[in-house]
């Protein structure tokens, strides 16, 4: 699919935002962890969360919807049933999950799946291979299996090689003190989800802490956790989880586009409507805000233990900046859109400090850099980051979104703002995470299609 977007009228209008991407994940793996039926409202309904939901099913987990509300009856004290479709390894037949494009589904099932519960009595459980998509089988699985083998996990790769598909036996296992070398909220998640498998507590230490939607759900769920600056210790549980009922905010991560947008085409007024505020997840806002724009935050309340808040942003021209340390992780995933900001803004910005972007959908240093140079920006890439010297609006041109939905969107935004318009080849990917990316902007006024 090919998506085109020119410079056309300023964006007017007020949007509501699919559901946090984030939350989605953890919400309705721990809802078919749960004993009782969940309703989770506001769930995001795209690419990644089908892999989660679709591998639920594989286990067993029956849910359906009601409307935008997602109902899960979970597996509670049975735990994970025999699931129905099976892959050969070796001599054998095994469960297979099929976690398409999303390392979130991985990483967490991969946690959820490796401890046998406490209270189920039988020290052994099933067998299951976790597997996905070809650029899904790049990501790096190292970061899960190394902890979760020390936990006593039975986990293995395929021919040992650390990527997917990953083969687990579920078996019991013992809490650990873990430090992880790089900031990462899915390694994290996956290692609290197995702790609350193990005996004893599980602890995991972070270099700066990255998103803790994880934390704030199992506190919401009366979980015993513990949580200081980049440390989080969760206690094992002696009962299945209670059913959550759950708002999901909406996606920070998505409304990064549109804040970028409106910034950059001028004479833009656009309000964002219940957006997610995790601290954690808003490191572009105070990027933005330093570059110059105009963001302004409109009423705050609290939806299931996350902030959430309406954002109104009107343009505003744009300077350089610069980001480094723990900055980087609060907007790990916003790197694409904040380019193309940088490559309208005045002067240059400097990103340091953020290797983790070579193993996100693509490797968001190096793929962004040529495809940002290929629509007339001037980017140069360093090992651990970029700097793109803006001003003026970009040339514009063809660009590939090489399988990345954050990539394809933002080349579409930076085409609101240049001179020939952008072609986006590969755009089919948006579906990943955001389905209704140009309906939304096409309802703000853009030229986009
Ligand atoms: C996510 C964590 C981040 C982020 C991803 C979603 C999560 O990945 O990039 O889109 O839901 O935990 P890492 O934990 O690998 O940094």
């Amino acid at each position: 699919m090919i998506v085109r977007a020119r410079m056309g009228s300023p964006l007017h209008g007020s949007v509501r935002l699919p559901g946090d991407k984030s939350v989605s994940h953890r919400a309705s793996l721990l809802a078919g962890m749960a004993g009782g039926t969940s309703r989770i409202d506001g769930m995001l309904q795209a690419g990644v969360t089908r892999a989660m939901l679709d591998s639920l099913a594989a286990l067993g987990i029956e849910w359906h919807w009601e409307g935008e509300t997602l109902v899960v009856m979970g597996a509670g004290r049975r735990g994970f049933p025999k699931p129905d479709s099976h892959k050969t390894v070796g001599a054998g037949l095994v469960p297979a999950l099929h976690c398409g494009n999303s390392a979130t589904t991985i990483r967490l099932l991969a946690g959820a799946l490796a401890g046998k519960p406490r209270w189920s009595g039988a020290s052994k459980g099933e067998s299951y291979v976790l597997d996905g998509s070809s650029q899904l089988r790049k990501r790096p699985m190292k970061r899960i299996i190394e902890p979760l083998r020390e936990m006593g996990a039975e986990i293995r790769s395929d021919g040992d090689r650390n990527f997917a598909p990953i083969i687990i036996k579920s078996t019991a296992l013992k809490g650990i003190d873990h430090r992880t070398p790089v900031a990462s909220a899915q390694v994290k998640t996956c290692i609290l989800l197995a702790g609350l498998n193990a005996s004893g507590s599980t602890s995991v230490e972070e270099p700066s802490p990255s998103r803790d939607h994880t934390e704030r759900l199992l506190k919401w769920l009366g979980v015993r956790t513990e949580v200081g600056p980049n440390r989080v210790r969760v206690h094992p549980l002696d009962a299945p989880l209670p059913p959550l009922a759950l708002r999901v905010p909406g996606d920070f991560s998505s409304a990064a586009f549109l804040l970028v947008a409106a910034s950059i085409v001028p004479g833009s007024d656009v309000l964002l409507r219940g957006v997610g505020l995790n601290p954690r997840r808003t490191g572009l806002l105070s990027v933005l805000r330093r570059m110059g724009a105009r963001i302004e935050e409109v009423g705050r309340s609290e939806s299931s233990g996350e902030p959430v808040g309406d954002l109104r942003v009107v343009s505003a021209p744009l300077a350089g900046t610069a980001v480094d340390g723990a900055e980087v992780v609060d907007m790990i995933d916003e790197f694409p859109v904040l380019a193309v900001a940088a490559a309208c803004a005045e002067g240059a910005t400097v990103v340091r400090g953020a290797s983790e972007l070579r193993h996100k959908e693509s490797d968001r240093i190096s793929v962004l850099a040529a495809e940002l140079r290929g629509i007339g920006a001037a980017v140069e890439e360093t090992a651990d980051g970029f700097s793109i010297c803006g001003g003026g609006a970009l040339r514009g041109g063809r660009g590939d979104a090489h399988g990345d939905h954050r990539l394809a969107m933002s080349l579409a935004v930076a085409g609101l703002a240049s001179k020939d318009g952008v072609e986006v080849d590969g755009a089919e990917c948006i579906a990943e995470s955001f389905p209704d990316f140009l309906p939304l902007l096409g309802s703000l006024g853009a030229s986009i299609g």
